[in-house]
């Protein structure tokens, strides 16, 4: 069964209605909702970070083909802390930045309570502050993490008025927040500090001679290899880091072997399921959403059993099925 995104047409909010419009943009969050609101560079899409199944209805909601990992907005640098591991570094740029168009990519850190669906099964997490009075309010108010992209179908360009939104997701998302124009109207650049010198991933709304001066010496070249940037496929291969496991995983499956475990969908088992060496079901009654949610965790906590093989059960190609199959196929994919 495919879950729908919402019902009915998207009701728009004027900022200005604060803190009405705050206070509803929250409850939408804490539901499972998905709230457009404005930040500085463009208009995100916004989710409870931490709520597998609310960042599954993103991906929906988005069309987005495969599961690009999300940015993690919070209301301040304490909040980042508790998410992602800060070097020397990136503590520098987010003194110099934050709140601001800056996105950091960091290690992320074992209290991060992030949906390991926003961060694809990456040990690493996008974190943004953003400036923004609409943006500071929600995250104060939520107190919680809130993943957003850019608040447009996949493939689309990013909007920067209320308008674009509801043209673009009207109907398929829970609420709009319009504080009208963005100001800065390109998204974040993404910076990356995972251990040498940070990297710049995405050119953005800070220039790179800022974050040079900032740091006090230059960024590291771009990587040859670059990590999904922007709404660009993932090549298998073609990734710095995305989420491998170590056992091999055999797409498909209609029968068990022995030595394999088993990652399941929906109510009926396949063959030789009673031996499977390890069983995890991405979603009894067979809903993409609730799968979405659950698969990278689950993939990894296969992984951590250390079968001979991971027999993975054929998923629906549709709705959400076809993001889940296209990351299952990459971490099927060739080894570097
Ligand atoms: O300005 C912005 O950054 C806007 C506003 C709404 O904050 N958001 C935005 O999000 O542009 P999105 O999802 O459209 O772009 C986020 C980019 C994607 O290209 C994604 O691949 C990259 O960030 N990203 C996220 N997590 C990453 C990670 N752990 N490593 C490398 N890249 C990552
Ligand atoms: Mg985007």
């Amino acid at each position: 069964m495919e879950g729908t995104v919402t019902t009915g047409p998207t009701p728009v909010m004027a900022a200005e209605a604060e803190p009405e419009a705050i206070a509803r943009g929250v409850r939408c969050l804490a539901g499972g909702g998905l709230v457009a609101f404005p930040t500085e560079t463009v208009y995100g899409l916004g989710a409870d970070a931490t709520n597998g199944d609310a960042v599954a209805r993103l991906y929906l909601a988005k069309g987005r083909p495969s599961f690009n990992p999300l940015i993690a907005h919070v209301a301040d640098l304490a909040a980042a802390r508790a998410l992602g591991r800060f070097d020397a570094e990136a503590e520098r740029l987010a003194a110099a930045f934050w709140p601001g168009p800056l996105t950091l990519v960091v290690p992320r850190a074992p209290t991060c309570n992030v949906s390991e669906l926003a961060t694809a099964g990456l040990d690493t997490i996008a974190l943004r502050v953003p400036d923004h009075p609409v943006a500071r309010a929600l995250l104060v108010a939520f107190g919680r993490p809130v993943v957003a992209p850019s608040a447009n179908r996949s493939g689309h360009v990013s909007p920067t008025a209320a308008g674009h939104v509801l043209a673009d997701l009207g109907g398929r998302i829970d609420l709009i927040i319009d504080g009208g124009s963005t100001p800065i109207g390109v998204e974040s650049a993404i910076v990356a500090c995972v251990g040498g010198a940070p990297q710049l991933l995405r050119p953005g709304g800070v220039a790179r001679e800022q974050i040079e001066q900032a740091l006090g010496h230059e960024l590291a070249p771009k990587p040859a290899p670059v990590v999904s940037i922007d709404e660009a496929p993932l090549a298998p291969g073609m990734l710095l880091a995305h989420y491998a496991p170590r056992s091999r995983l055999r797409l498909g499956a209609k029968r068990v072997r022995p030595d394999e475990a088993l990652l399941a969908f929906g109510p009926a088992l396949p063959a030789g399921a009673g031996a499977a060496t390890a069983l995890l079901n991405l979603s009894e009654h067979g809903d993409l959403i609730e799968a979405a949610a659950n698969l990278f965790a689950y993939l990894r906590e296969l992984d951590a059993r250390g079968p001979h093989a991971i027999a993975v059960m054929p998923i629906p190609d549709e709705g959400l099925g076809a993001a889940i199959n296209d990351r299952l196929r990459r971490a099927a994919g060739p080894r570097a």
